[in-house]
């Protein structure tokens, strides 16, 4: 009984110019045809009991309805938060609709941001999940690391192969644990996807938070519901503490079980990582849109007007109707400097 809830409430902002508040990067096609948060109902549609639980700013309430309906994908139910309290809350609100009439699902939370390039492997990880999940562990989804990247939460696994016990849970590292970590080889990048029961997730959170679980219970059972959407009490959802499940639950539990998954898995967290996913030409040049690139390499570019390159390498060119963003590849992650600078100048 597998219920897919569908994380929505990021705002993106290292891929601007092309991700806004007003359009974040899970409502926009940055990896192919469908946007980020159709593919992601896509990828596990086959084996979902039902709709997705889908949860999203208050402020994108027609955005998500609309590209669900695109997909087919009668939600079963699309909470609407008046501001983000990240992940734990969002999750535990999802939780408690999915026990709301006294049963209890599998919760596949997965973020709507990601690539998965070989859904089929995902799936049969998802399947090999659902069983442990079953049981009463809370499962994670292990990458083999490629490098020390500070984004990310690191799993230490018990020796061995396969699904295992998870023996540490540590969220984004400062980069000299990173390292080290990736050097050991035992340990996995949190995937940012999990599985659990319903129930066990709602136990964990009272054991370890119980102040978020009663504010976010209070936000949600005073929620507003109509036909398309069930409204979180703005007041009572104010008072919810801000935390991602990461630090809030996974750091802390004795109960977690992470499956390796090697699926093409990535977080398209910046331009370079979106180069790095998409399809490249031997040059190792990935374009979206009309472009024309002469002698160029490594380069990354969105036109929605024609964009022409010549002689570059490794720079990315983002062009939208109202600005351009042009910079090497390896710098990518300082757009946010550039959000901010937009933000502090109003
Ligand atoms: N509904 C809702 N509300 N969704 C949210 C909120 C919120 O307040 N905050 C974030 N999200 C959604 C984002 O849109 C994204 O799909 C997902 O939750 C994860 O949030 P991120 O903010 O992208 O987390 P992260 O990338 O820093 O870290 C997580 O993912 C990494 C892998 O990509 C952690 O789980 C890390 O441990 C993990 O390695
Ligand atoms: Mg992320």
């Amino acid at each position: 009984e597998i219920q897919p809830v569908i994380l929505s409430g990021g705002s993106g902002t290292r891929l601007w110019p092309l991700s806004r508040e007003a359009y974040p990067k899970q409502f926009l096609p940055l990896a192919g045809e469908l946007t980020m948060l159709q593919a992601t109902w896509e990828r596990v549609a086959s084996i979902a009991a039902r709709g997705p639980l889908v949860i999203a700013n208050e402020e994108h309430r027609f955005v998500a309805a609309e590209q669900l309906q695109q997909v087919g994908a009668e939600p079963a139910a699309i909470i609407l938060e008046p501001a983000g309290r990240n992940t734990a809350p969002a999750i535990a609100v999802a939780a408690l609709e999915a026990t709301r009439d006294g049963g209890d699902s599998l919760l596949l939370v997965l973020p709507s941001d990601h690539v998965i390039t070989d859904a089929d492997a995902f799936r049969l990880a998802a399947q090999q999940a659902a069983g442990i999940a079953a049981a009463g562990k809370l499962v994670t989804f292990g990458i083999v690391p490629t490098g020390p990247e500070t984004g990310y939460g690191y799993i230490k696994a018990a020796s061995g192969e396969g699904a295992r016990a998870v023996e540490r849970f540590v969220e984004k590292p400062d980069l000299a644990a990173a390292t080290d970590y990736v050097a050991s080889g035992q340990y996995y990048w949190n995937s940012g996807m999990f599985l659990f029961k319903a129930s066990r997730y709602l136990q964990e959170l009272e054991r370890f938070q119980p102040a978020m679980l009663a504010t976010s219970r209070e936000a949600w059972s005073k929620a507003r519901r109509d036909a398309d959407f069930t409204r979180l009490d703005k007041e009572a959802f104010a008072a919810v503490p801000s935390d991602s499940i990461d630090y809030a639950v996974m750091e802390k539990t004795a109960d977690a079980i992470v499956v390796p998954l090697d699926a093409g898995w990535n977080d398209v967290g910046s331009w370079t990582a979106l180069r790095d996913v998409s399809q490249q030409d031997g040059d190792g040049n990935a374009h979206q849109g009309d472009v024309i690139a002469i002698d160029c390499r490594n380069t990354y570019a969105y036109g929605q007007r024609l964009v022409a390159m010549v002689g570059l390498d490794d720079v990315i060119v983002v062009e939208t109707d109202d600005a351009v963003l042009v910079g090497k590849g390896d710098r990518m992650q300082e757009v946010k400097a550039v959000v901010a600078r937009l933000k502090a100048e109003g």
